[in-house]
């Protein structure tokens, strides 16, 4: 299982720190475990992955960092194509390209994927082809690249897919890939369990939920519980 949390713009430095110190109070056995914080809160440790990253080792982009920041916490995990990105106008080619490039430089890739509204009233047949859209130029054979599947209309709204789309998008994906595929979209303590234990999900990405360090915890402890229960699942670790 793997259980990720995204804060997006929120914590600084000091209550990441603050955050991870309390984290690590708990065993991760037979869990990966990782936290992507805002670029200010970067700092050296296996759990810490960056929520986004220009594909250069470093050059004249105001405003973006490179792999020489990285490479000075020594990050070698990379979140990309999350849909607060996308909705910043990032391409589908600038996304593949920055896949390519940490790809090339041995990152673990978190790679998000979904679907707006719209796309998912059409149905599962429409959402996909939405997907595999948003696959072009990714290689999905890519040995460290795990695949979140968040669908836009779930983000930070309270309202997660229900179980059936979650079931019947992860079994379509699974037709793609054999990568890791994680659900995120207002994952919370009191559904994780349910979602964790459909088919093909392999763990979660969870955004706001996470904020809070006991409640992330208590989520660890469920997907590691999940772990035992469903003895057909593949172990990720
Ligand atoms: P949410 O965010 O858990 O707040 O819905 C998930 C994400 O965007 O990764």
């Amino acid at each position: 299982m793997i259980v990720a949390a995204n804060f997006k713009m929120h914590k600084t430095r000091k209550e990441t720190i603050e955050y991870l110190t309390e984290l690590k109070k708990i065993d991760f056995e037979n869990v990966k475990v990782a936290v992507f914080p805002p670029f200010t809160a970067l700092i050296e440790d296996e759990l810490i992955g960056a929520q986004n990253a220009y594909p250069a080792k470093n050059g004249a982009f105001t405003g973006e960092i490179g792999l020489e920041q990285l490479r000075e916490f020594n990050i070698k995990r990379v979140l990309l194509g999350h849909s607060e990105r996308r909705f910043l106008n990032e391409s589908q080619e600038f996304i593949a390209k920055k896949f390519e490039f940490y790809k090339n430089e041995g990152f673990e890739i978190f790679y998000c994927v979904g679907e707006p509204l719209e796309v998912r009233k059409k149905g599962i047949e429409e959402v996909i082809e939405y997907i595999k859209a948003q696959f072009e130029g990714i290689d999905l054979e890519y040995d460290k690249l795990i695949i979140a599947y968040e669908p836009v209309w779930a983000i930070g709204t309270g309202v997660s897919a229900s179980e059936e789309e979650i079931q019947k998008t992860h079994l379509k994906l699974r037709e793609l890939t054999s990568s890791p595929l994680l659900y995120g979209g207002s994952v919370k303590l009191n559904n994780i369990e349910n979602i964790l234990k459909i088919k093909n999900v392999d763990g979660v990405l969870v955004g706001s939920a996470s904020l809070d360090v006991e409640v992330f915890k208590q989520m660890i402890v469920k997907a590691k519980e999940i772990k035992w229960l469903c003895k057909e699942k593949r172990d990720l670790l």
